[in-house]
Formats: C-alpha cells, sequence, structure tokens
C-alpha cells in the first residue's frame, strides 16, 4: 500500500524524519509531498525543500520525494493514493489536524487521515523552534540532520 506524508517542511526535522522512517516500515511505499505555497513566507523554496528531504531520506528505499500544488486531495486522486499520513506531536496539533482531516474527507470520501505519534523524544520539535533557536545562535544539533544545519546557517547568513 502507497500512502502520502504531506507537510511545508520548511525544513526536515528528526521530528519528520522519525514519522518518515516508521511509516516507510509499515508501507510499501511513502510519497512525501511539500506544498508549494506562494502565499506563505517560508525560509527555503519548495526546491530546496525537496532537495533537503531527498538528501536526508536517500537511505530509505521505499520514500520517493516530490511536491504539489492545490487541493492535497486532488494530488492524492493524481497519485492514485488513498491515505494520508500525519504525525501528531502533541494535544495542540490535534485541532488543526482534525480539521483537515474532515475536511479532506468531506471532499473525498474516499481519503482516509492515519496518524502516528511523533515519538516523544521529536514531540516538541518543529521547523518554527528549529529556525528561532538557529537564528538566535542556539544548538540545534539534536533537533535536524547536520546538512539542514548547514542550509540553516546559510539562509541566516543572507537574512
Ligand atoms: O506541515 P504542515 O504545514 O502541517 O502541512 C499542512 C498541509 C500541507 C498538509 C496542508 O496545509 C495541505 O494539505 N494543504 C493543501 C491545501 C488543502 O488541501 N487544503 C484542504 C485541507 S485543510
Amino acid at each position: 500500500m502507497t500512502v502520502i506524508y504531506p507537510g511545508s517542511f520548511d525544513p526536515v526535522t528528526y521530528g519528520h524524519l522519525d514519522i518518515i522512517k516508521r511509516a516507510s516500515k509499515k508501507f510499501d511505499k511513502i510519497i512525501v509531498t511539500v506544498l508549494n505555497n506562494p502565499s506563505k513566507k517560508s525560509m527555503f523554496d519548495v526546491k530546496e525543500r525537496v532537495e533537503l528531504l531527498k538528501k536526508t531520506t536517500e537511505d530509505i528505499n521505499n520514500v520517493m520525494i516530490d511536491s504539489f500544488t492545490g487541493l492535497l486531495i486532488d494530488y492524492a486522486e493524481e497519485k492514485d493514493v488513498s491515505i494520508i499520513i500525519k504525525g501528531l506531536r502533541a494535544i495542540s496539533d490535534f485541532e488543526y489536524e482534525f480539521q483537515m482531516a474532515h475536511t479532506n474527507s468531506m471532499l473525498d470520501k474516499n481519503i482516509e487521515t492515519i496518524f502516528l505519534m511523533t515519538s516523544n523524544k521529536y514531540s516538541f520539535v518543529s521547523s518554527s523552534v528549529v529556525k528561532e533557536v538557529a537564528r538566535f545562535n542556539g544548538d540545534i544539533k539534536q533537533l535536524v540532520p547536520n546538512i539542514v544545519e548547514k542550509a540553516i546557517n546559510e539562509k541566516i547568513k543572507e537574512e
């Protein structure tokens, strides 16, 4: 069975990688797809986010990295996939995820969203927190792979 793991991934963190690795052991194929949303301010453009995801998942052979624009259900239909995977870190994620899962299933009755609990170790990690810590010269080594840390620091230098 193939599943889609969608997100902003601006940039990928150990929290995302935890979900990708665990999902890759339970499903045949994981399509990790980056939302291309030009109206949202991001640190990395979609191409850069895709590149970082490709590099940080290159050791997992059933993962494919892609990007999409528009509605997720349309992308899922195009790929002929009916299962969406999302990570849940804490209760604070629940409301937003609940809204998205119900909206998606209202738009397409065939779509199911499966939630994986983010491992305890990464339950507080978000791309926003990582970027904020890095901007104030904090150590983000425990939150993102080396290559992502370098990419963030390069971006901060340019800001
Ligand atoms: O990493 P994020 O920001 O939680 O990911 C959110 C994402 C990309 C999964 C969500 O915003 C999305 O699917 N956007 C595409 C537009 C869409 O389908 N909206 C309807 C569902 S609310």
